[in-house]
């Protein structure tokens, strides 16, 4: 005689309710999987465009011929996190007007581009020097001597209502210069 109890066949109620909470598992997986992807590949597609603002530079008529003068100001790019880091500067030098009476700058990142540190002018010697491991950059930004692997970072600039105006600068790189494509 078979004595195992037989049990009444059961219903599966919760066979909606356990494909309503797969289905919900998976699509906010995907939904967070594709946000988190978004800024990897933004990086490495180049989608992520950085803003671009105008700093100021001073009247072109603040300008002696090729003076050089570092001007220091806050940029506008800074996170909150950057503290004193987000008062950066430049070197600018007024070079006179070409054929056409247009005026000429150069403007030189104050970043070293061998590991960043700020450089420092010397007009006596007309040369840019490091202080971290010694580069040595002539007038012009071009490598005079040392570990810098290329000459001085040249920033974009421009003209506009009677002032010399620089696009704000990131920290310049090797494969990440300052020069603008679309300025
Ligand atoms: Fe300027 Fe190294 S950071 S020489």
């Amino acid at each position: 005689m078979d004595s195992e109890p037989k049990f009444p066949p059961q219903p599966e109620p919760t066979s909606g309710r356990r494909w309503f909470l797969r289905t919900l598992t998976a699509a906010m997986g995907t939904i967070a999987a594709v946000v988190l992807s978004i800024p990897l590949t933004s990086y490495f597609f180049g989608l992520r465009k950085r803003q671009t603002f105008w700093v100021d530079l001073g009247t072109l008529a603040e300008f002696r011929l090729d003076e050089t003068r570092k001007i220091v100001f806050d940029n506008p790019l800074q996170q909150p996190w950057d503290g004193v880091t987000a008062l950066t500067g430049v070197y600018a030098r007024y070079e006179g007007q070409d054929e056409q009476g247009v005026e000429k700058f150069m403007v030189l990142a104050v970043n070293c581009a061998h590991l960043g540190c700020p450089v420092s002018w010397f007009p006596q010697s007309g040369l840019f020097m490091c202080p971290c491991h010694g580069g040595v950059y002539y007038s012009n930004g071009e490598h005079a001597s040392g570990p810098p692997p290329r000459g001085m970072y040249h920033c974009t600039w421009r003209v506009a209502d009677g002032k010399l105006q620089v696009q704000a600068p990131h920290f310049p790189t090797l494969q990440d210069t300052l020069i603008s494509k679309t300025a």
